[in-house]
Order: structure tokens, then C-alpha cells, then sequence
């Protein structure tokens, strides 16, 4: 079977999970948008382990980005972003096309620029003649910066910025609890002072199917309404509830993710013909760079392919791999195996 590399969402289900769906599933639905008991349980369990009043339960955490930002900035105004970012890179245009909004990106460190950067977007809002910042947005773990976390101490520092300037803050927590092992934190550590958090439930956390938007209880009640517009009010959630519930509580055990990926890191470090650093593995997610001279990344993931693994190619000259639960050992030892095999010049 070959090893998939490409996303942690292609995590399966635990038995446990399969088993809580199938119970979920032979129970009568419920119809109100937040009637579901599992669904009720799974949104207060997620408001506390993120520190805050609310959480509603969304099909994507692209969706819960979205709803983020919308509920912080209105039409004509901007968000400020660091590099990269899934909102900015992988989210189709929708903070332009759905919430009238401007993304603009800080520059400097991709992942944790100086806060002074942050800070001097955050000061220009006495210029009338610019729009105005109304919300930063924040990505912990980076997915392209390799799954590297922001600190909580950085975390507290840009919070204190935009709370100076009366600027709300997102936070894109899709991997926020790969982030919180990888700190040895609590996520309400790296959430406290965020006006809207998205995570997902379906990527380390391996729930098949949904994220969640947690704030407080005034912004959660207008994200209802923001969710229903785009679409987003599933129903019935019993079955998405049930998975999610057992999937909150594994997020200690990410802990294997992150020893895997720097076992694989290492294995990488070894060979000639890739540039990865396994001190910076430190969650789920490895960066490789191809050296000068090697193939193309998406010739490189071809030839992958047809050894029994899938990566992804990830901007020039970088492929991206991930561990997740049903990556052991030895999908580790056969991936390392199968990208040494695929680097040799072909005969
Ligand atoms: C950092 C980040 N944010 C958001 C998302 C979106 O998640 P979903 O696929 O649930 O919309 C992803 C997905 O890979 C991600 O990596």
C-alpha cells in the first residue's frame, strides 16, 4: 500500500470513532442548527480547551476562517496576515469575494515576523487616506512555514498590538493542537486574547469531516448567521459529533506525529541530494528542499509515486511530507527508503 504523505487529513478514523458514528447514525437526527446533544457536548468541550465562552461546530475550517474574519472586518477594510498563510494562499479569494475585505501581508520572518512590522500596519489608522486594519490573522502551526508554531509569548505579544489599536484577531488554528504539544502548552495558552479561533478536527486530530470557530458568546451567535449564509449548517451533526468528540481528546497523543516527522527529518538530512533541517521538525509536518541540480518537485513526486509514496510539491524546489496517525514506523522507514530510491539519476 503506498505510504500518503500528502495531508494529515487523510488520517482514518479510529475504530473507537467508526463505532460512536454507527450509534450516532441509528439515533433519530435532530433539526435545530445547535439541538444536537453531541454536537452541544463538542462545542462546549472546544470552548474550554480553547479558553473561550463558544464554539460552533463547521463543515471546513476554511469556512470557520472565513467566518472569522468576516465577524472582525467589514467590507473595505484589511486584514493583516503573515506569509503565506492558508487565507491567503489556499482559500480561493474568499476573504475579497465573500467578505469585501483586503489581505495584506507583513513582511519579514514568514512565520513570526517582528512585532514591530505588525505594529507599523497597525499605526497607520489615522491616514484617512488608507483602509483601515481592522483584524490581524494569525497561522499556528505555519503549514508553510514548514509546521512550525508561534509562541505563545509571540502569540501574546501581537495580541497586545492589535488590542492597543482596536484591531481583532484571528487565529487559523487548523493544527493549533500540534502546536500546543510541540510547546508543551495548553491551546487556551496560544488562543487567550484571540477574538475568533478556527481549528480542525479533521487533520492530526482525525475526525473525518469538520473544524469549529470558538469566540465569545456574541460573536459565535452572529457566526450562526454568517454559517447559514455560506451554506455551512449541516444537519443532522450526530454522526460528525460523535468523531469529533473522541478526536478533541487524542491531541496529546500528536506527540508520536511529531517524533515521526523528525525520524523522517533525519532520515532526509542524510541524503545529498535534499536540504531539511531536523531541529526545525518539531510538529507533523517536514519541508524538503530539493538541491540545485536535482528534479523538479513535481518530478521528484512522480517519481515518488510510482515507489509507493505520495508527497506534494510545495512551491519551488520544496515537497511537502506529513505524519499523521496511520503513519507508523515502518510507513516511516518505507517512505524514507522509497525518496532515496526516487533521487537517484534514472537509468
Ligand atoms: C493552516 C490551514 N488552515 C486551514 C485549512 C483548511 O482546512 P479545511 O480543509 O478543513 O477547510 C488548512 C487545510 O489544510 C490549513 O492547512
Amino acid at each position: 500500500m503506498a505510504v500518503d504523505l500528502r495531508s494529515d487529513f487523510l488520517t482514518r478514523p479510529t475504530p473507537a470513532m467508526i463505532a460512536a458514528m454507527t450509534e450516532a447514525a441509528r439515533e433519530p437526527g435532530h433539526f435545530g442548527l445547535r439541538e444536537d446533544p453531541r454536537q452541544q457536548a463538542l462545542e462546549r468541550r472546544l470552548a474550554q480547551l480553547l479558553g473561550q465562552e463558544d464554539a460552533l461546530l463547521f463543515p471546513t475550517c476554511t469556512m470557520a476562517n472565513e467566518v472569522g474574519l468576516m465577524l472582525l472586518a467589514r467590507p473595505g477594510e484589511v486584514v493583516a496576515t503573515h506569509a503565506a498563510t492558508h487565507i491567503v494562499t489556499s482559500e480561493a479569494g474568499a476573504p475579497a469575494a465573500l467578505g469585501g475585505l483586503s489581505v495584506e501581508v507583513v513582511p519579514g520572518d514568514p512565520v513570526m515576523p517582528a512585532p514591530e512590522a505588525w505594529a507599523a500596519l497597525a499605526g497607520r489608522g489615522t491616514d484617512s487616506l488608507l483602509p483601515r486594519v481592522a483584524a490581524f490573522s494569525l497561522e499556528n502551526t505555519h503549514n508553510r512555514g514548514a509546521g512550525a508554531p508561534l509562541t505563545a509569548a509571540y502569540m501574546a505579544e501581537i495580541v497586545g498590538i492589535a488590542k492597543r489599536h482596536g484591531i481583532g484577531v484571528h487565529l487559523d488554528g487548523a493544527r493549533l493542537f500540534n502546536a500546543a504539544v510541540a510547546l508543551s502548552v495548553q491551546p487556551s495558552d496560544l488562543a487567550r486574547g484571540c477574538d475568533t479561533i478556527a481549528v480542525s478536527l479533521n487533520k492530526g486530530l482525525g475526525a473525518v469531516i469538520g473544524g469549529a470557530l470558538a469566540g465569545s458568546c456574541d460573536l459565535i451567535a452572529r457566526a450562526l448567521t454568517l454559517r447559514q449564509r455560506l451554506g455551512g449548517g449541516i444537519r443532522p451533526t450526530g454522526m460528525v459529533a460523535a468523531a469529533g468528540l473522541l478526536a478533541i481528546e487524542s491531541w496529546p497523543r500528536l506527540v508520536e506525529d511529531h517524533r515521526r516527522a523528525r525520524r523522517l527529518a533525519e532520515r532526509l538530512a542524510g541524503m545529498a541530494e535534499l536540504r531539511v533541517d531536523p531541529a526545525q521538525v518539531v510538529t507533523n509536518i517536514v519541508v524538503a528542499t530539493i538541491a540545485a541540480g536535482g528534479p523538479s518537485p513535481a518530478a521528484l513526486c512522480d517519481r515518488l509515486a510510482r515507489n509507493g509514496v505520495l508527497a506534494l510539491p510545495f512551491g519551488p524546489g520544496r515537497i511537502r511530507l506529513v505524519v499523521y496517525r496511520d503513519i507508523d514506523d515502518a510507513a516511516i522507514d518505507q517512505a524514507a527508503a522509497a525518496i532515496a530510491d526516487s533521487l537517484k539519476p534514472e537509468r
